[in-house]
């Protein structure tokens, strides 16, 4: 039997006993309640789906007026809150979106976890919501790790997906900064992102809406900024396309974003990507891409890139390769783009070669295959 969401039953039953242990960490303290019984035997990790199961425990803080508590680390287990906790209503919520990949077996390594944890107080300085101190966040992780490793997969370009993430938590209808957060780590072992896997995604632009405007919440990891963006993807898809690539909200001209990763075109010998400036998420893996290019003697740009621009691009011959970047999908080669009824088809919708080195690059640094000469690896020993 499954529930509605494809799981086994079992894992909606938590019957296992548990085992409390304090503990320090560095300074700080954590409360470690480890689940006796694993569930790790009933997941099927030939057949992962991104995001649908999860790992044994959990990390959970609760914030008071600006003051958090210590870190606890429990089994997965639902939460409780009132129906008028304030999150629901104004989407003070904020999220990462990070992964851990095995090395061996006494090895997992996390990529670049400290820029995760600065992004994640840019976006809560941005929802107004509490920062939270780098020491938390990063040995939480750690902890977390020591504890579910075996649930990190095995397979290469398979990993442990890990979602931090904030939300106010006061009971409270007025639509006021909350006094109270939680902030909570879960993860889940998955596969590939989008069904393509690694084969090129189909994009289509759309002349009515827009991920976000400079000034908004766009360049914050925020939960509304995608909420905001299903009903656009899901017109591209009702009309066989994969996701939603976005133009600018004032001119609608100028590429920001594909779906939920950010862009790169290989015209000639330059890599463009659009320039951050405020509506554009500052992506992790983004920044590393350009790193990777520019050691590679590559000439980057990050500019506006219009959508004039790139089927101009096209028509010349100039355009080599699309890809979309980001921690889930990694690299998404994109095979066609759609604009205002024309299609331009890249690469004969085959995965480009520079891609192909790009994702191999990175994938081979993550899994501590290849030399990772800026340190961005945080390799954590468990077992
Ligand atoms: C990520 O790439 O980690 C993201 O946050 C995208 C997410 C919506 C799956």
């Amino acid at each position: 039997m499954a529930d509605f969401c494809g799981r086994p039953n079992s894992l909606r039953k938590r019957p296992y006993l548990r085992k409390i242990s304090n503990f320090k960490s560095g300074t700080m303290n954590f409360t470690i309640t480890k689940a006796e019984q694993s569930r790790i035997s009933e997941i099927n990790f030939e057949n992962l789906e991104f995001g649908r199961i999860f790992s044994d425990h959990m990390l959970e803080m609760a914030c008071r007026d600006g003051k958090w508590s210590k870190p606890e680390i429990k089994p997965y287990a639902p939460i409780t809150f009132e129906p008028s906790m304030q999150a629901l209503h104004y989407g003070q919520a904020i999220f990462e979106g990070m992964k851990a990949y095995y090395v061996d077996d006494n090895t997992i390594n996390l990529f670049r976890p400290k820029d995760h944890h600065k992004r994640l107080n840019n976006s809560a300085k941005r929802l107004c919501m509490p920062e939270i101190e780098e020491e938390p966040f990063v040995r939480g992780l750690e902890e977390l790790l020591k504890l579910d490793h075996k649930w990190v997969p095995r397979t290469h370009g398979h990993a442990l997906y890990i979602r931090p993430f904030m939300f106010a938590a006061e009971e409270y209808l007025a639509a006021k900064v909350s006094k109270e957060y939680r902030f909570m780590i879960i993860t889940s072992p998955v596969a590939a992102y989008y069904s393509e896997g690694f084969n090129p995604v189909k994009l289509t632009t759309s002349d009515k809406y827009v991920r976000a405007v400079k000034g908004g919440t766009g360049e914050a990891k925020a939960a509304g900024n995608y909420g905001g963006s299903f009903l656009p993807a899901q017109n591209a898809q009702k009309n066989g396309y994969t996701q939603v690539i976005w133009l600018d909200a004032i001119e609608h001209e100028y590429i920001e974003e594909v779906g939920t990763m950010n862009i790169f075109f290989l015209i000639g010998d330059t890599l463009v990507t659009p320039q951050l400036g405020g509506s554009v998420l500052p992506g992790i893996t983004r920044r590393s891409l350009i790193a990777i290019a520019k050691e590679w003697g590559l000439n980057v740009e990050e500019r506006r890139v219009s959508i004039s621009e790139l089927f101009e691009a096209h028509k010349s011959g100039m355009l080599k390769e699309v890809f979309g970047s980001g921690t889930a999908a990694v690299i998404s080669p994109v095979g066609l783009i759609h604009h205002k009824g024309e299609n331009i088809t890249l690469n004969q919708n085959e995965i480009g070669p520079f891609a192909k080195k790009m994702f191999d690059t990175i994938t081979g640094i993550q899994y501590g295959k290849i030399g990772d000469s800026h340190n961005w690896t945080h390799p954590v020993t468990v077992g």
